[in-house]
This record gives structure tokens, C-alpha cells and sequence, in this order.
């Protein structure tokens, strides 16, 4: 038996490659995600060691090697020392983020980023269904298929209630979306090759870290500061490598709460020409147009792209939001929305615009706006003393933590005491290390009494020590 047929025997895993592929690594990758996709391959399975494999498959080690780091690139596999490559565990594929409440009925749930509760807009949205059921154009227009850039007559309500919010985005300069990440999604997948490099803060929205992995996408971390991200660590950064896009959410960050400056946003919009960079601009967290300073696709409009969504102002199983492009790029967006759903859903858009159009929106969400600021003047009231960072009409603060608090001890101390919080690791671009700190969101509970009552807990956490841990040998 010769050294490759022995090499074949010991290989737990053996693809079998096409004569033809070419280039050969990118066919073994692709064969490892097929296998990984199919279940041949599970969660922790080790890869053959890369001479072994090498040798079996009659390729060069340098294939093989090549091959193992595009896939750890992709996600796929993770390469640990001492214990080879193995399939990425289950665990680790899915965020460990939530857009559903983990809570029991007993305890209160400070984890998500959710509208405040309000029958009103259930009355509402039953009010707009029925209104819409008397409109025959309206029925037999959302019976059919919509254009890929969503329904015109809708783009043109949209745009006139966006209009009314200081923000001026024309019904053709958007492509409707179902929702944030939606939009988030489609302008990573429609503008940026697999790859190719994004940048954002180091601590950034879950949503967009998992479409920047699912997509391939090299994600760079920047350093932030408390009016968002630096510019002197963006310009080095673009200094060393292409930045195809950067994301940004200059009124208000989720999680860190920080609300960029003026010279901030000049700042970033030069750096971003220089280097011709595109800028991804998140408007999900709605705020007041009195809170809000000037939008970055307002002072770039030939490179900035915004999303908008209504779910936090109406509803988010509504799933509908925008994505405001510049017109040379629609052609790729639309080209790609057509590719993932033909079109957005002509119904969903037809409830929220009437919503909107009606008048009926302003009226909750300023009632929103309201409760959003008597529960943050709550939560500094209570943790008064202690680091928190947030905008006076957001869905969440940022706690840091004091000494020697961890947060991963902290959620789970949190949980005993019947309170629901993440820590800090699912905002954290790739390795970035996770401080030690919080999000607390504000709106999960109907009414501030419980959400008062959750704030105390943790306050009496903070004033206590962590409780000692046994320690190890
Ligand atoms: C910053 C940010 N962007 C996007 C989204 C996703 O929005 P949607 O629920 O409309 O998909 C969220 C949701 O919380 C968010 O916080």
C-alpha cells in the first residue's frame, strides 16, 4: 500500500474532488460547506490533519492549507492550537442574540429592544385593516405583484411622512424592505463581494455582525469614543486596507448609546471620500427630529445609504422598513431584492403607509417618545452613581460595570433574581475583546412600576458584591 492509499484510509474525512475544479482549494471549500450543509459533516467534527489530506486527495499542502483558512474566513471551520480544524460548533453558528423574549412569566425582561406596549396599536392596526378591506384598488393592488423597488404609490406616502420627520428621502431614491435588517442585508449582499472588507464600531448592532459573517465579509472593528467612532482609527485603518463600507448609526448606537457630533459626522464623511467608501447609515432606532442632528446621506448623498424601519414606531412583525440609496447603486439593489423575493410584500406596505399617512402613527409615537423619556430618567434616577450612557429617548442604556463585576456573571447573577439582560459578547465585532458592562433595555415591561421593580434588583446587585466564586486550581 503506497503513502496515498494509506493517507485515503486514515482520513476521517475524504471529498471527492472534480477533475476539473479549478482553482482546486475553492472546490474542497465548497465541498466542505456542502458536507457541513447536508449534516456529513457535524458540529465538532475535527478535519483531517492538512498533510494527511493533502497527500490523500494528491493535491499540494498548500492547497489544503488554503482551502482550511478560507473556510475559517467563511465561518465554517475554526482552527484551534493543539487541536486542529474542526466544523464550527452549532452553538457558535447562531448569534447568541434574541429577538424573542427568553423570559418566564415571572421575570422581567430588560434583553430586548421592543416597542413599548400599547392596545392602542393593536386598535389601530385593526382600524387600518378594516379601512383597507373597503378600499377595492387598494385590495387588488397588493394582490399583485409590486416592482423589486416596492410599490410606488407606498414609496410616495413613505416619503411624505419621512418628509414631515426632517428627512428628505424621494419615493425613488428608496427601495422598500421588509424591515431593518432586511435593508441591512440586501446593501451588504447587492454592494460588497464576499471578501471584500466592511468596517464599524467594535461594539455594533448583532444584526449587522451576522449578515457581515453570513455573507462572507471581512468585518473590521473601529475604536469608538463617547461621540461614536474615531475618525484617527478609521483613517488608519483605511490606510492599511480597502474599506468598501462603513456602518454607522451616528444618532444613536445600539448598544454603546452614543449620539455623533457635528465635526464628528464632517470627520467621517471626509474620510470616507477620500477613500471612497461607502457609508451604511442606521435610522432604526427612530428618534425625534429635535434630538437628531444632520443625517449623513444629507451631507454625502452620492455615497450614503440610510435604513429606515417601522418597527420601532409601529410594530415590528410588520416587517417594513426603506433603504434610501444613491441612484447609481439602485440598479444593483434591485437586481438583488429580485434575486432573494422578486418584490416586497405589497400588503404590509399598504397597512403601514395608510398608518402612516393617516396621522395616526405621529400620535403613538410621540406618545413613544414620551414613555421613553420618563423610563430613562427612571433608570438614571435609580443607578444614579454608576456608568451608564444613553440617548434621553432610546429603547436602552449601556452599564459598565463596576469592579469586579464580570458581565457574563453579572447576566447570569441577574437571572437568578429574576431579571433578563444581555452582556456584552453579541455586540462585539469578531475577537474584539467584550468589556465589561450591559445592555439594559427599557421597553419590554407594560408599565414602569415593573420596570422600576427590575431597575431596584439591579441596583441592589450593584451596591452588593459579586458573590465569590469558588476558586480554581
Ligand atoms: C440598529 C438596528 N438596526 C436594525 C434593526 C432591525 O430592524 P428590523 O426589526 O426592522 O429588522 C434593529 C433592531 O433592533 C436595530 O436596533
Amino acid at each position: 500500500m503506497d503513502l496515498h492509499d494509506r493517507a485515503r484510509q486514515r482520513c476521517q474525512w475524504l471529498p471527492e474532488l472534480p477533475a476539473s475544479a479549478s482553482p482546486l482549494y475553492k472546490a474542497l471549500v465548497e465541498r466542505l460547506a456542502s458536507d457541513i450543509a447536508s449534516g456529513t459533516l457535524k458540529p465538532g467534527d475535527r478535519l483531517p490533519p492538512q498533510r494527511l489530506l493533502a497527500d490523500a486527495l494528491q493535491v499540494t499542502v498548500g492547497t489544503v492549507t488554503r482551502a482550511y483558512r478560507e473556510a475559517e474566513r467563511r465561518g465554517l471551520v475554526e482552527a484551534r492550537v493543539g487541536s486542529g480544524t474542526r466544523v464550527k460548533g452549532g452553538q457558535e453558528q447562531t448569534p447568541h442574540f434574541h429577538h424573542l423574549s427568553r423570559a418566564g412569566q415571572d421575570s422581567i425582561d430588560l434583553s430586548l429592544s421592543v416597542l413599548i406596549p400599547n392596545p392602542l396599536r393593536e386598535q389601530q392596526l385593526a382600524a387600518t385593516l378594516e379601512q383597507l378591506s373597503r378600499m377595492p384598488d387598494a385590495i387588488q393592488t397588493v394582490m399583485n405583484y409590486q416592482p423589486e423597488q416596492g410599490c410606488p404609490q407606498q414609496r410616495a406616502q413613505l416619503s411624505d411622512w419621512l418628509a414631515r420627520q426632517a428627512l428628505e428621502i424621494g419615493a425613488d431614491e428608496m427601495i422598500i424592505t421588509e424591515g431593518g435588517q432586511h435593508a441591512d442585508f440586501l446593501a451588504l449582499q447587492a454592494l460588497i463581494k464576499p471578501g471584500e472588507a466592511v468596517a464599524s464600531a467594535a461594539l455594533t448592532y448583532p444584526g449587522m455582525i451576522a449578515a457581515a459573517r453570513q455573507l462572507g465579509l471581512k468585518h473590521l472593528a473601529v475604536p469608538s469614543d463617547a461621540e461614536g467612532i474615531r475618525p484617527d482609527a478609521l483613517e488608519r485603518l483605511c490606510q492599511q486596507q480597502r474599506i468598501r463600507l462603513l456602518y454607522v448609526m451616528p444618532e444613536y448606537s445600539n448598544p454603546g448609546g452614543e449620539q455623533m457630533t457635528q465635526q464628528r459626522r464632517e470627520a467621517i464623511v471626509e474620510i470616507a471620500r477620500r477613500h471612497d467608501m461607502l457609508l451604511l447609515e442606521d435610522g432604526v432606532q427612530f428618534v425625534p427630529k429635535e434630538l437628531r442632528g444632520t443625517p449623513l446621506f444629507e451631507m454625502a448623498p452620492e455615497r450614503a445609504l440610510y435604513i429606515f424601519s417601522v418597527s420601532k414606531l409601529l410594530a415590528g412583525g410588520l416587517r417594513f422598513g426603506a433603504l434610501r440609496a444613491p441612484a447609481n447603486l439602485m440598479p444593483q439593489l434591485r437586481a438583488a431584492l429580485r434575486a432573494q423575493c422578486w418584490a416586497p410584500p405589497g400588503l404590509m406596505g399598504a397597512v403601514a403607509c395608510r398608518w402612516l399617512a393617516s396621522g395616526e402613527a405621529d400620535a403613538i409615537l410621540n406618545w413613544q417618545w414620551q414613555g421613553l423619556q420618563e423610563r430613562q430618567t427612571l433608570l438614571h434616577d435609580i443607578l444614579a452613581g454608576y456608568t451608564v450612557q444613553s440617548h434621553p429617548c432610546g429603547f436602552h442604556a449601556w452599564l459598565t460595570l463596576p469592579e469586579p463585576w464580570r458581565a457574563a456573571d453579572f447576566v447570569r447573577h441577574a437571572e437568578t433574581r429574576g431579571i433578563i439582560l444581555i452582556a456584552s459578547d453579541p455586540f462585539c465585532v469578531g475577537s474584539q475583546p467584550a468589556p465589561q458592562a450591559v445592555r439594559i433595555c427599557l421597553t419590554p415591561p407594560a408599565d414602569t412600576d415593573r420596570l422600576r421593580e427590575g431597575l431596584l434588583r439591579l441596583r441592589e446587585m450593584l451596591d452588593e458584591a459579586p458573590p465569590m466564586l469558588a476558586p480554581l486550581i
